[in-house]
């Protein structure tokens, strides 16, 4: 089982829409039973929120379908259960750090340095762009899931 754990600092716009995304693509694989994949937040901003709706409407627009999301933060617990922890920009790394400690075991990540333009994930709080994060998450995972299939033989 490979355990993915996404995270952003609310966790309820670009992590729950990278867990979401993640999910289909591994459904449309037929992988879906070698992982659990889930989010969280490194802030307590959003804790108990649902999902955005720039996220939800476009998820409804590509038809991915989601369960009720419960914004949570990401604890030292999860740092010991997930194999990777995937921030979406790089203060998220720093946050994930000052929360779980050293990344002893290497398992925390940047979602865009797994391709070929390693980048940050662009934010919608601002601009309101979901289409545009969507795309930068679609790259990102696309390129992650390539990593595993040559890294664990999926
Ligand atoms: P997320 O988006 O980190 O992608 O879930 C944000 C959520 C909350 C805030 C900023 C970004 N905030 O400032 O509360």
């Amino acid at each position: 089982m490979i355990r993915v754990l996404f995270v952003c600092l609310g966790n309820i716009c670009r992590s729950p829409m990278a867990e979401y995304v993640f999910k289909d693509l591994v459904r449309k694989e037929n992988l879906s039973n070698k992982f659990e994949i889930a989010s969280a937040a490194t802030s307590s901003e959003e804790i108990g929120n649902g999902m955005h709706y720039g996220t939800k409407r476009k998820l409804n627009e590509l038809g991915i379908k989601y369960e009720k999301h419960i914004a949570r933060k990401i604890t030292k617990e999860d740092y010991k259960k997930y194999n990777y922890i995937i921030g979406m920009e790089e203060s998220n790394i720093r946050a994930i750090k000052r929360i779980v400690g050293e990344d002893k075991e290497n398992k925390i990540f940047r979602l865009l340095d797994f391709s070929k333009s390693p980048r940050d994930i662009a934010d919608p709080w601002y601009t309101g762009n979901f289409d545009k994060t969507y795309v930068d998450i679609l790259e990102g995972l696309k390129a992650f899931l390539n990593f595993l299939k040559e890294k664990s033989k999926l």
